[in-house]
């Protein structure tokens, strides 16, 4: 397990798809308690198996729906699986959701303390990397707006500042890059890459496949929930785009 970052073995994700209109609550408790609700089982990972060793910068490809954010919430801990294990090692920083750990109400200054110690970070470590914090982000000005007045890309930018600022072992990020711009975009690109030469596992999920072949070093195709292939980064990527589904 020592050079292994990441091991899925059979992971599976249900989910109950409601397809009635329900129109609320109440509506939603009578109809369970005469079992008229008729919900499908809906497989959004079907027996996901991978090992992802130390060090290595994946990318997760798949059309709309595939269940890659699924995956990553999965790996994050932020979903258990109905059955398989995960196994991860190392200290995970997750960026899934635009905002996930941010209190929108709070200004940056507050969700840069409350997002760190959700990381794990003492007060005091923080009160030292702040200045480090907000320089790459570059939220110098709007340090004490609310956030939910920011922009998402600004959003993100405090996200990815947050999460990398000290290398995380294992960094998990699920399209917040396509919000920044492209200057923005090329900053964390190059963070990473310095990850990339420090053993931090990467795993990484965009709709462009210029980033993934620029970043990653390997890559996973899935497709309605199940693995299609997996291996060398560019080989990956030339069967994703010429996959007929
Ligand atoms: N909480 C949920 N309840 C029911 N179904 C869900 C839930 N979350 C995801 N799904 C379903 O699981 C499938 C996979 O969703 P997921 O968000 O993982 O896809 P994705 O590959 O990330 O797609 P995208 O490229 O659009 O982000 C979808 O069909 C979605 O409708
Ligand atoms: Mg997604």
């Amino acid at each position: 397990m020592d050079e292994n970052a990441i091991v899925l073995e059979d992971v599976t994700v249900k989910f109950n798809l409601y397809k009635e209109n329900i129109s609320g609550f109440k509506e939603y408790i009578i109809k369970k308690i005469k079992r008229e609700l008729i919900s499908e089982q809906f497989l959004a990972l079907n027996g996901i198996s991978l090992t992802i060793k130390k060090g290595d910068v994946v990318g997760l490809l798949g059309f709309n729906g595939a269940g890659k954010s699924t995956l990553l919430k999965t790996i994050a801990g932020v979903l258990q699986p109905t059955y398989g294990k995960v196994i991860t090692n190392g200290k995970i920083a997750p960026l899934i959701e635009l905002g996930a750990g941010f209190d929108m109400e709070l200004t940056a200054r507050e969700n840069i303390y409350l997002n760190g110690a959700i990381l794990g970070y003492s007060r005091r470590f923080l009160n030292e990397k702040f200045e480090e914090i907000i320089d790459f982000a570059e939220i110098e000005e709007f340090l004490d707006v609310p956030l939910k007045n920011y922009s998402s890309g600004m959003v993100a930018r405090i996200g990815f500042s947050i999460a990398t600022m000290v290398k995380p072992e294992i960094l998990i990020i699920d399209e917040i890059l396509s919000v920044g711009d492209y200057k923005f975009q090329e900053k964390c690109e190059k963070r990473i890459k310095m990850m990339l030469d420090d053993q931090t596992t990467v795993i990484i999920v965009s709709h462009s496949i210029q980033q993934i072949r620029d970043l990653c070093n390997k890559a996973i195709f899935i497709n309605r929930g199940k693995i299609l292939t997996q291996g060398d980064v560019e080989s990956v990527c030339d069967q994703y785009m010429l996959y007929e589904s």
